[in-house]
């Protein structure tokens, strides 16, 4: 969109790029073409209804981790045949609505949590599809927030304890089982974490098939990275080296579908995050560009330390300064970037924070009472 047309949007707001959004969309289905794939994306990631829709008139199925996030991607469209519904606290309104529309599987993280499916299930005469979601105890090298595969983490079924959890799923009579699920974290640009998955779930299926259990389904979940350094020229994610990887490690059964559940990579570099400079202050050594824009609107580089790339739009300077650039949230982690360098920046200059598709707008608060970001979107 030309810089003219941002210019009259009052700031902060979110921008998305749509044709690179269908653009990524196209790409990972040309990738997941002849195999059996069934791709879902997480909407947590982002849940704006234009980019759910365009994602799932694109095919795809959800993957939702709240009741609220069930109703907003049935509104939009999505079959509940292509829905899974994750989450270590899935409360009972919430079990019943995924009952209600019959979702596709419920990605099941405890016993407690399986009795309490069989138990409503049971209620409503309905058979809950589900899987496993196994903790294969494996280290996604990724900031510890966003880890979520290693024995410390709060999610899923270990696996010394999921033999008798399985025996139990297969006597539950309002409970079928389909597969296994695993989620090892987000962000993730090394493949090797992957390589292990796959080496655990090889070696699950060989123990399961001597003894019978087969699966119709194994879900990997999501958490393949993006390049927040440089998204000019990665504006996509590597879904090449991410879907071999798992055609080339993983074993899959005649007839077994492999489950993705995708977020960032599909909508991360899609999406900017454009604020106007309200001052520019020097302070004892360095120099602050202060947006209207703060950790409410983006809260990632507050939570996670991220990096996002920040770029003046509008400054006509070439020559670079040294900024600071924070918000207007009464918090020193209301920082976007430390020690950036912009052509000389000055007040009314147009700031884009890029890379921010993926849990911005989703994360965003009204935390001292300020005003969510509204979305533009290109054609
Ligand atoms: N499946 C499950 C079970 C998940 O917990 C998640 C993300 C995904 C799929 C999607 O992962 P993705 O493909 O987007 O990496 N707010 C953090 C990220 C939290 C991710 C939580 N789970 C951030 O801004 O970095």
């Amino acid at each position: 969109m030309p810089i003219q047309a941002l210019q009259v949007q009052r700031t902060p707001f979110y921008y998305y790029d749509m044709q690179l959004l269908r653009d990524t969309l196209q790409h990972i289905k040309r990738l997941a073409e002849d195999k059996h794939y069934a791709i879902h994306y997480a909407v947590k990631a982002n849940g704006n209804p234009r980019i759910m829709d365009e994602i799932f008139q694109a095919g795809l199925g959800a993957d939702l981790v709240s009741g609220g996030e069930i109703k907003a991607a049935l509104a939009e469209g999505c079959s509940p045949q292509q829905m899974t519904y994750s989450g270590v606290g899935k409360t009972d309104w919430e079990i019943r609505l995924g009952l209600d529309n019959e979702i596709g599987c419920f990605n099941v993280e405890s016993v407690p949590e399986m009795m309490v499916i069989n138990q409503l299930a049971m209620e409503m005469d309905k058979t809950a599809h589900i899987a496993i979601r196994v903790n294969p105890d494996i280290d996604a090298h990724t900031h510890r927030y966003i880890t979520t595969g290693t024995a410390h983490n709060k999610f899923g079924i270990s696996i010394e304890d999921l033999n008798q959890v399985i025996s139990l799923a297969l006597t539950l009579p309002h409970i079928h089982l389909r597969g296994l699920h695993f989620h090892i974290g987000s962000q993730i640009t090394d493949m090797q974490p992957y390589v292990m998955l796959c080496d655990t779930i090889n070696g699950l299926l060989r123990d399961y098939e001597q003894r019978g259990v087969t699966f119709q389904m194994i879900n990997v979940g999501g958490g393949l990275g993006v390049d927040y350094d440089d998204p000019d020229n990665h504006n996509m994610a590597d879904f090449d080296r991410y879907f071999g990887t798992f055609s080339q490690h993983l074993q899959l059964r005649q007839g077994q579908v492999l489950h993705f559940e995708l977020g960032r990579s599909i909508v991360a570099q899609c999406g900017s995050l454009i604020s106007r400079v309200l001052y520019v202050k020097q302070g004892r050594g360095r120099q602050f560009a202060i947006l209207d824009a703060g950790m409410s609107d983006l809260i990632r580089p507050a939570l996670y330390q991220a990096t996002h790339q920040v770029q003046n739009l509008t400054s006509t300077s070439d020559r670079l300064e040294r900024y600071d650039v924070v918000g207007p949230v009464c918090e020193s982690s209301d920082t976007f970037a430390s020690d950036c360098m912009l052509p000389t920046t000055q007040r009314g200059d147009l700031i884009a924070i890029r890379s921010a598709g993926a849990y911005g707008e989703s994360m965003a608060s009204a935390y001292n009472m300020r005003s969510l970001p509204p979305a533009v979107f290109s054609l």
